[in-house]
């Protein structure tokens, strides 16, 4: 293996997991093409050649040097073979795709419909990539969203309100869940969990009358939002309410601790397994362990116990 392909999606911690594949790579004398705009740029031939020193000072930054976007055309067969003619062309004899669910799941059709060897690095913040401990990106979302949620509950105590905060995952309440129990909130509303506004309203009634003066909601962006959960608590309860909505803050940002190492130590070990052999699966890390996971099981639905956490949740409020 002479030349590798890299492309990103962006979070917190894509830039850490790409100076670890170039230092690994040019460590063994390989090449390393980063592709711009992610797929797209796969298609368009549009890359630069990445050398020790054009990853220097990227560990701490956030979202992607190389840019990103979602592409359309890789879903379609055309797009697929043009992506194939970018990498025959430039003589690239692996693919190193860093990204979650999409970029995971056009990675997997890479490797076995056109038979290149690709190996996937998981990295999102919605922590929702089957049967990996943790993805690069997740941990700095949850201390984003729970640094502003610590800051929302200065004005929520002092002028004793109900807050309905909403935070990033469309289809998986990973972060919702993980902030609710790290920032001490009452309620918390996920895609996983059923809905029940009147059960919600009826415990702030009833805490209200036993002295309970202000409230922290958390609500994925996936189950419902922040401004009609609020609508109706006043309206049942005739309280007032407050929202903020978190957004893209979450995905940004300088990386944790935790997530650098993390992106090393996966960003290493995909360069590793390409050399291998390995192909269509996706690197993860659990326990200290380094291992890999098929790719077409990693792209399947991450079981999320959300039960065991609300029910914790509710305990502790
Ligand atoms: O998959 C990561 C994620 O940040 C989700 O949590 C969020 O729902 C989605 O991407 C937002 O996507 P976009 O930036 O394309 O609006």
């Amino acid at each position: 293996m002479k030349r590798i392909a890299v492309v990103t999606r962006d979070c917190a911690g894509v830039n850490a997991a790409l100076r670890a594949i170039v230092r690994t790579a040019s460590a063994k004398n390989i090449e390393v093409f980063g592709i711009i705009k992610g797929y797209d740029g796969l298609i368009d031939n549009k890359f630069i050649i990445l050398n020790r020193r054009s990853v220097s000072g990227i560990i701490n930054r956030g979202g992607t040097i190389l840019k990103t976007a979602r592409s359309q055309r890789f879903y379609t067969e055309e797009g697929q073979n043009q992506a194939m003619t970018t990498l025959r062309n430039n003589n690239i004899d692996g693919v190193i795709v860093i990204g979650g669910n999409g970029s995971l799941t056009g990675a997997h059709h890479l490797a076995i419909t056109h038979h290149i060897p690709v190996i996937g690095v998981p990295a999102t913040i919605d922590n929702d990539i089957n049967e990996v401990g943790l993805s690069v990106g997740a941990d700095t979302a949850v201390n984003v969203a729970l640094d502003a949620l610590d800051k929302i509950r200065d004005t929520a105590t002092s002028l004793e309100r109900i807050f309905i905060v909403e935070v990033m995952g469309r289809k998986c309440g990973y972060i919702a869940l993980q902030v609710a129990l790290a920032g001490g909130c009452e309620e918390v509303v996920v895609p996983e969990d059923s809905i029940n506004l009147d059960l919600i309203c009826q415990e702030i009634k009833k805490g209200h009358e036993q002295g309970k003066k202000s409230w922290m909601i958390i609500v994925a962006e996936g189950k419902a939002h922040a401004q009609d959960i609020a609508e109706q608590i006043t309206e049942k309860t005739g309280f007032e309410t407050r929202i903020a909505v978190l957004g893209h803050i979450q995905r940004g940002g300088a990386p944790t601790a935790v997530d650098r190492i993390l992106a090393a130590r996966l960003g290493n070990y995909a360069v590793e397994q390409l050399l291998c052999g390995e192909t269509d699966k996706c690197v993860a890390l659990k326990d200290n362990i380094l291992y890999v996971v098929p790719l077409s099981q990693a792209i399947q639905p991450k079981h999320l116990d959300a039960e065991a956490y609300i029910k914790l949740i509710k305990i502790l409020t």
